[in-house]
């Protein structure tokens, strides 16, 4: 006999406490708790071996890459680490409206085997609507419109599929608990058993889960644990592009991200995002820099914008988009100390153009310039790309994929790249592009913007 017990569990990390908190003292978030019934199972009889394990060698186990099953849509399987993995539980996360439903129905429509797509939310005649525009023909796409997760195991089953998209796990329950469907204990719990069905039975899990205002998975962090790979989907609403980022993957890398295009009839993928990232771009403006950032393994070529104000208050302003905070306060510290700009008494604004995030190094310099292009309003011509990572002294430090970066800028016909001067050597390209190697920020800075 099981007993149960009213306990309250914080609703973003899954804290649990006997007695409601309003602030939780693991994340911290305030009024997070909700009321739950969590059931106390009697400790089972102590763990005696009564079946065998196996034990298996490494070198007998048979798993090949080919295994995964590749959707079609390239963006989707590449952010994957290659398609998807057999018996693998995806978490697909992103605000309400954005194309989540959209973009597991495309990536699921175009495999060969049997896919089931479980709704919570809508009715089949909603869905057939959303399958007519996005012209989606497949014999094998099939249809439940259920939240009872038995019912739907027991459905699984039968239709013996290779993906199943759940849409949305926060609608579906278990009988097994008495909570209402939305509850940290549901989510935890429905999401376990289908995992233990999908290792079981082979098959892959696309979880469509909400996403709360602070921008975090609704149900627990526990969440993000239980899956193999959780996928973020975004966008900004006045655009009409999207970036799926993967922020863990067991089978792939976490820093590449897909980068798709909503239509009228759904999402289409966007082959060269560089092209996108610079396409709005306002030529001849002071404190606009163009850059080249590797996320994962492509070269992307984008816009950093810089704008300086005078301060008129005694706290300057610092505000970034798509760009760490902090390393904008340590750049600037540089940039006052090394190259003699005053920037403590001057608003900062720092935005990376396109909505996109970039946390790597080797756009430091390009963050540098672009402020004081502003700051000086001089221009740097619209034909230069610039790639470093800033230290401390104001020394140019080498970034990885050189080679990769420095194409990309020639195939966009940029004339000319400055790189770290340690990049140089060894360089072997065969370019039209001038390439000049920088040794630190000073030089620079004199060069572009005597
Ligand atoms: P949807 O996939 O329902 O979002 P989510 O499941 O994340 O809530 O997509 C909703 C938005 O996408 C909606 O505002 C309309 C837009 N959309 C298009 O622009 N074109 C399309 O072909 C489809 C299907 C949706
Ligand atoms: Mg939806």
């Amino acid at each position: 006999m099981s007993k149960s017990r009213l306990k309250y569990i914080c609703t973003s990390c899954g804290y649990e406490s006997l007695r409601w908190l309003g602030k939780c003292p693991e994340c911290d978030s305030w009024n997070s708790f909700s009321e739950e019934l969590v059931e106390i199972s009697k400790r089972k009889n102590s763990p005696v071996a009564n079946q065998k394990s196996t034990i298996y060698k490494i070198n007998e186990i048979s798993a090949a890459e080919e295994d995964r099953v590749k959707t079609g849509i390239k963006e989707f399987d590449r952010v994957l680490g290659g398609g998807i993995m057999p018996g693998s539980i995806i978490l697909l996360g992103g605000d309400p409206g954005i194309g989540k439903s959209t973009l597991a129905m495309q990536a699921a429509a175009n495999i060969s085997s049997n896919v089931l797509y479980v709704t919570g939310e809508e009715s089949p005649k909603q869905i057939k609507l959303r399958a007519l525009r996005l012209k989606i023909k497949s014999d094998n796409f099939f249809i439940l419109a259920e939240t009872n997760l038995n019912n739907i195991l027991s459905s699984i089953k039968e239709a013996q599929p290779s993906i199943v998209v759940i849409d949305s796990i926060q609608t579906m329950h278990s009988e097994q608990f008495d909570n209402s469907p939305g509850t940290v204990t549901q989510i935890r719990e429905c999401t376990s058993l289908l995992m233990e069905e999908a290792k079981k039975g082979h098959f892959a899990v696309i979880l469509i889960g909400h996403v709360t205002k602070e921008g975090i998975i609704a149900g627990p962090k526990v969440l993000e644990h239980i899956v193999d790979t959780v996928l973020q989907f975004e966008g900004e609403s006045n655009h009409s592009f999207r970036i799926l980022r993967s922020q863990k993957n067991r089978f792939g890398s976490t820093n590449e991200i897909g980068i798709f295009e909503m239509h009228e009839n759904g999402l289409a993928e966007v082959k060269n995002p560089s092209e996108l990232f610079l396409s709005d771009r306002e030529k001849n403006v002071s404190g606009s820099v163009i850059t080249a950032s590797v996320e994962g393994t492509r070269p992307i070529l984008l816009e950093v914008q810089a704008l300086v104000t005078p301060s008129n208050f005694g706290n300057p302003q610092r505000v970034t988009t798509g760009f760490d905070g902090r390393r904008l306060s340590i750049l600037l510290a540089v940039l006052e100390k090394r190259a003699n700009l005053r920037l403590s008494a001057n608003n900062v604004f720092l935005n990376m153009a396109g909505g996109v995030r970039i946390f790597e190094p080797a756009v430091d310099l390009a963050v540098c310039c672009s402020i004081a292009s502003s700051l000086l309003d001089k221009i740097i011509d619209n034909k230069s790309v610039v790639i470093g990572e800033v230290g401390l002294g104001g020394e140019i430090r080498s970034v990885g994929n050189i080679e990769k970066r420095i194409q990309e800028a020639e195939k966009l016909g940029f004339k000319r790249i400055f790189i770290p001067s340690n990049n140089l050597k060894g360089l072997k390209l065969n370019t039209e592009i001038k390439i000049s190697g920088v040794g630190n920020l000073m030089e620079l800075l004199q060069v572009i913007y005597k």
